[in-house]
């Protein structure tokens, strides 16, 4: 397939196909943590990260959401409608930890019923900031039908990971979306879902499996990346 270079992100490189709406992003095993302040890898997280986006966006796609998966082309590249990505990242919490307990003083572990979505605005000169639905507008992110489409997307979206995480023994603490516009102008489900952009808790020790054992150097990262993998894995 040929590949042309697009954009290196963080954690991925987007490659333009032949086909123009057609993009392939190769996911990297740089590992970056609090504004890009911390930096280092995490051995095979691209294996493991586009393997679980993979089979999170087929099971998402089952169940109506629409997504910009087209097909996992090898271990470390999926293939995705190309997208202009919205730039607001849809935060979904079920649990409190992370920014939210030192924002509000809440204590990690709280659990949230119904379920929260944040927006922040994704910019990293900002430090990607909380924002409201009229600061979206107000900056011309979307519009107010987008807005309602995101949360209710990422709600249904929430519901159908948090059963599969649960099946596989792991409580669904958060994540962040990001979500994008065709040219058509449909919005689709975007990025990457992964132990990177969701905070993931052994049900039965409550051990953390995700970014934040790289993030505060807690150790056995890439065993947890493993972890998460194998579970998923299970799945089929
Ligand atoms: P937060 O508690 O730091 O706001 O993070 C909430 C969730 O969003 C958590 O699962 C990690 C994920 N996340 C990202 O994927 N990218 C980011 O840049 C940040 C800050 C959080
Ligand atoms: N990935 C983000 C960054 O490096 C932040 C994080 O995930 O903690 O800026």
């Amino acid at each position: 397939m040929k590949k042309d270079f697009l954009y290196e992100g963080k954690a991925k490189i987007l490659y333009q196909t032949e086909q123009p709406d057609r993009v392939v992003a190769y996911f990297k095993d740089d590992a970056t943590g609090f504004d890009g302040t911390k930096r280092g890898k995490i051995v095979d997280k691209g294996v493991v990260n586009a393997s679980v986006s993979a089979a999170l966006f087929k099971t998402l796609e089952g169940h109506g959401i629409a997504t910009h998966f087209i097909e996992r082309i090898s271990d470390r590249e999926l293939l995705f409608e190309k997208l202009d990505i919205i730039l607001v990242e849809v935060i979904v919490r079920n649990v409190a930890a992370g920014s939210i307990c030192k924002r509000l003083g809440l204590e990690r572990g709280q659990k949230f019923e119904p379920p929260l979505v944040e927006f922040f605005y994704k910019n990293d000169e900002l430090h990607d900031p909380l924002i409201r639905d009229d600061h979206v507008l107000l900056l011309g992110l979307a519009t107010k039908n987008e807005i309602e489409h995101l949360k209710k997307q990422a709600l249904k979206v929430n519901h159908v990971l948090c059963e599969v995480f649960d099946k596989v023994g792991i409580t669904l603490v958060d994540f962040k979306l990001e979500f994008g516009r065709t040219k058509d102008g449909t919005v689709l489900l975007g990025d990457e879902i992964c132990p990177d952009t969701c905070r993931l808790w052994d049900k039965e020790s409550g051990k953390v499996l995700d970014k934040d054992r790289f993030r505060f150097d807690m150790g056995e990262v890439e065993s947890a990346y493993q972890e998460v993998l194998q579970r998923i894995g299970v799945l089929g």
